[in-house]
């Protein structure tokens, strides 16, 4: 007997990071907005262990990998037999999509279903939050609000004006190290101390249905070191604007820059830019903003 469940990623319309905590975190509040873009996990019986495979042989198959971690948390609070573990990758890493966090995430709910339920949601919750700051945001998979380092998560109903928009993301051929793009802040005192109330402004705007003013307040404090290192990532914007988009900006620490359109054709219609101006060795998607 087998179990596959489909693991996500996610954009942040919004990141305002408001300062730097004693723990070496950053304090921030972020709107996260799920993406129906999906790698795939499997999950059978073992006798014992964690056994884990990866199509991509690029990414670490050993206990860095964020699945394995999962896995030796979950077997850590319930101790039953082992799983083999396999992950099919399509979501590219190093993105600034939380795909590793999604595996993570859907790793728990993945283990926790197919061995009939023995931990708690909360339990799942705690344990998520040790894995990483994106990570309990995937348990839900649905928008949300993130606060404290981005793991206390409040769910948000969908918002109505978003339900035509499409969504391209546009990932070069780099990623970029999260660690490094918060360390690089030190170097940006305004994008450190971003001014509280941006995400409560862009949810409240969301909510009333004004969708360009919506698109004027996407924020992401991490572009300021991220753009200057890279230059790339804010022409990608440029173009996108310049291919009508209603908004464009950086996903978490990048590297990928995602734009918002009115509709598929205009989305397509930037898609098929793309190789022109910028060649053919970018990742790229383009899908139905509320699919999921
Ligand atoms: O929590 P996560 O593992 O995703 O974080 C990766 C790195 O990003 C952390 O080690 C830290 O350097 C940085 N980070 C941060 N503040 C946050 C989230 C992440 O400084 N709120």
């Amino acid at each position: 007997m087998s179990l596959t469940l489909r693991s996500g990623c996610k954009v942040n319309l919004l990141l305002n990071i408001l300062g730097k905590r004693p723990d070496g975190f950053h304090e921030l509040e972020t709107v996260l907005h799920p993406i129906g873009l999906h790698d795939e996990l499997s999950f059978s019986a073992a006798d014992r262990g964690v056994q884990f495979t990866c199509s991509d042989p690029t990414l670490p198959a050993d206990g860095s990998n964020l699945v394995v971690k999962a896995a030796n948390g979950f077997f850590a609070r319930w101790s039953g037999p082992g799983a083999r573990i396999h992950l099919h990758k399509r979501i590219p890493a190093a993105a600034g999509l939380g795909g590793g966090s999604g595996n993570a995430a859907t790793t728990l709910l993945g283990l926790n279903k197919f061995f009939g339920r023995p931990l708690t949601d909360l339990a799942l919750v705690e344990i998520a939050a040790g894995l990483g700051s994106d990570v309990p945001f995937f348990l839900q998979g649905k928008p949300a609000l993130g606060l404290g380092r981005g793991e206390q998560v409040t769910v948000l109903d969908p918002f109505p004006c978003l339900s035509k928009v499409w969504i391209v993301l546009l990932r070069p051929n780099f990623g970029v190290s999260t660690p490094w793009a918060y360390q690089e802040l030190a170097r940006y005192p305004v994008a450190l101390k971003g001014r509280p109330g941006r995400a409560s402004e862009l949810i409240e705007t969301l909510r009333s249905g004004d969708l360009p003013r919506a698109c004027s307040l996407l924020y992401n404090s991490l572009e300021a070191p991220v753009l200057a290192r890279y230059p790339l990532l804010e022409v990608f914007q440029e173009f996108f604007r310049r291919h009508h988009a209603l908004g464009s900006l950086m996903s978490g620490s990048g590297s990928t820059t995602f734009a918002l359109f009115d509709g598929e054709a205009a989305a397509q219609r930037a898609v098929a830019a793309i190789p022109t101006e910028f060649g053919d060795t970018n990742w790229i998607a383009a899908v139905p903003l509320m699919a999921s």
